[in-house]
């Protein structure tokens, strides 16, 4: 059994995976972290009986502690580098879903864990439906070229626009090298109306409003045709299955790793 704890674990996402790992079959939940909710049982908020679990809130405690082989991380910002950090020179395997590290932050982690020889992952996006979507969009861009992306996001999101609608954006940038798309000029009659301007004329549409989670579509325009690729995460369920497998891949690894894509496609 693989030894788990979570750190966010009174959040949204924590508490999902939470469920996630208690029934997983090959994983236990050795412990709960946030700075939210301590002395909690973990079984009311993964609606299960008494667990004896508890949250607590001193990561590095709990890690000297308990000795896991993961440490999951769903918290904040502001808080996840240092997290990692604290994981990695106690020998835990940080899986860290947390956006927001900047890229010298992300590389930092990944020199040290390589240092210490501590495999690990940060993933921005853990739903495999979303990795695939980029997968195929880049393998289009290579025949259509002319592309913009809609993304939407439940309206408690406050970046503009996501992390995904990024990283599509620069994977068909990759493909389509120089590629020029849209008119040299135009104007908008409302500012925005074209929505956010990505390198090479890719255009970037955000929607924000309640009742969403996190969606995107990248629609190809060609001769006389579009092809239109989707994804949508419907719930935070459509994130565990990568959750899952980064957590048992996370323990071949020895270093820290950037993007589930590179554990299931590479
Ligand atoms: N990688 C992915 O696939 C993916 C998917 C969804 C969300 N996210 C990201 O996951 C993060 C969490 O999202 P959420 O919706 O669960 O947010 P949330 O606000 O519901 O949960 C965050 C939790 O972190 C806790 N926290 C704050 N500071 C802390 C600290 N210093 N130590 C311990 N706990 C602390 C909060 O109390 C809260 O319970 C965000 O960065 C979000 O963008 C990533």
């Amino acid at each position: 059994m693989l030894r788990v704890i979570v750190n966010g674990a009174y959040g949204r996402m924590g508490c999902e995976v939470m469920k996630a790992v208690w029934n997983s079959g090959d994983m236990e939940l050795v412990g709960a972290v946030d700075s939210a909710g301590t002395g909690t049982d973990i079984g009311t908020l993964i609606g299960v009986a008494h667990t004896g679990i508890i949250l607590e809130n001193n990561l590095e405690e709990m890690l000297r502690r308990l000795r896991p082989d993961v440490a999951v991380d769903f918290t904040t910002p502001h808080v996840v580098y240092q997290n990692c950090i604290t994981c990695i020179k106690c020998g835990v395997r940080p899986v860290v879903g947390t956006t927001g590290m900047s890229s010298g932050q992300i590389q930092e982690v990944i020199n040290l864990s390589q240092e210490l020889g501590v495999g690990g992952l940060i993933a921005p996006n853990f739903a495999i439906g979303a990795l695939l979507m980029i997968k195929f969009a880049t393998e289009a861009a290579r025949h259509m070229p002319n592309v913009e992306i809609i993304e939407l996001h439940h309206d408690q999101k406050i970046d503009a626009p996501s992390g995904t609608a990024i990283k599509t954006a620069e994977a068909i940038c990759e493909q389509r090298g120089d590629f020029q798309q849209g008119l040299a000029t135009q104007f908008e009659n409302i500012t925005g109306a074209r929505g956010g301007k990505f390198n090479g004329g890719i255009r970037i549409h955000s929607v924000r409003l309640p009742g969403l989670v996190a969606h995107q579509e990248v629609i190809f325009g060609g001769l006389g045709q579009t092809l239109t690729i989707k994804h949508d995460s419907i719930n935070r369920e459509s994130f565990m299955p990568g959750v899952l497998l980064g957590i048992r891949k996370a323990m071949h690894l020895e270093r820290v790793v950037y993007g589930l894509d590179k554990l299931l496609f590479d």
